[in-house]
């Protein structure tokens, strides 16, 4: 097998998001759609055989020790008693502080490119459990396709969703998640939803109004996103994403964004790239 493997890390949007409750350990619970889309990170690997594992380049803003990628490298290592390393590139394409998972999709991406790089043969379910080490939204990710979760994000159920175009805008405010989650403004008592009911019920993202109070360019964004189609923040913000039939909609919302944010035409995907990479 070629000891360089190049794969994308996808990002999600949370089609809604409501809080339920919080554990005793200060964890959230919550019940939310998440659902991939095409816009994607590019990770590049190179096994070592000097057993270090070590960045190509850094990521501006990312010490070596929170990045992610680094920490799922080390952690299967440490797992699974291999003596082998790996170089790891990433092309960071995602906004970062957006919501829309790139820092997770690239952990995920990491521990399914080195199970195979590695061979090491672990299981889906063996890498959910490790990603969900590394952070709550890694084990959708590596489930790999759009999924009804509950828990503070371990628990997930497939869902069926009819293709579909989206604008999603970045603000170029990064929100830092635990700060939201720790709100006073908070609300985290939203009555459960069961899963059929879902597109029946009127849901929303709780965690959006603690945003837009605390963070005025993604109220901005969200009121001009808004003129085109009902739009709502992705996670923890600060994206935001609004549906639209036809792509040629979507183009034409984001040739007139304004030029102090970005926008991107998106599509969702119907599986996770490297859903295959891993036996269930
Ligand atoms: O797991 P992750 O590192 O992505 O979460 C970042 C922070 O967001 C956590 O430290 C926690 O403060 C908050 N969080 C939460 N409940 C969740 C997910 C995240 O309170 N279900």
């Amino acid at each position: 097998m070629s000891q360089v493997l190049r794969c994308p890390a996808p990002a999600k949007i949370n089609l809604f998001l409501h809080v339920i409750g919080r554990r005793a350990d200060g964890y959230h619970l919550l019940q939310s759609i998440f659902r991939l889309v095409d816009w994607c990170d590019e990770i590049t690997l190179e096994a070592r055989p000097d057993g270090r594992i070590e960045r190509a380049q850094a990521i501006p803003g990312v010490a070596e020790s929170d990045d992610l990628t680094m920490r799922a490298a080390r952690l299967l290592q440490q797992v699974s008693g291999t003596d082998r390393g790996v170089t790891i590139r990433v092309d960071k394409v995602l906004p970062m502080g957006g919501g829309i998972g790139g820092g997770s999709s690239d952990a995920a991406s990491v521990l399914l490119a080195l199970n195979r790089l590695w061979q090491l043969g672990l299981r889906r379910s063996e890498l959910m459990a490790l990603g969900l080490q590394l952070g709550a939204d890694v084990p959708f990710f590596l489930f790999g396709r759009d999924a009804f979760v509950e828990g503070i994000g371990e628990q997930l159920r497939p869902v069926d969703l009819a293709p579909a175009w989206y604008v999603v805008l970045a603000p170029h405010v990064s929100v830092p998640t635990p700060r939201i989650f720790s709100d006073p403004e908070l609300t985290r008592n939203t009555p459960p939803i069961k899963m059929p009911d879902f597109a029946a019920s009127t849901t929303r993202n709780d965690l959006e109004s603690v945003v837009r109070l605390r963070y005025p360019e993604v109220d901005r964004a969200i009121r001009w996103l808004e003129q085109f189609s009902p739009a709502r923040m992705s996670g923890s913000g600060s994206c935001i994403f609004a549906q639209f039939p036809l792509e040629c909609d979507a183009l034409h919302v984001v040739a007139q964004c304004p030029v102090e944010w970005t926008a991107k035409c998106v599509q969702s995907l119907p599986v996770h790239p490297l859903r295959a990479w891993v036996d269930d």
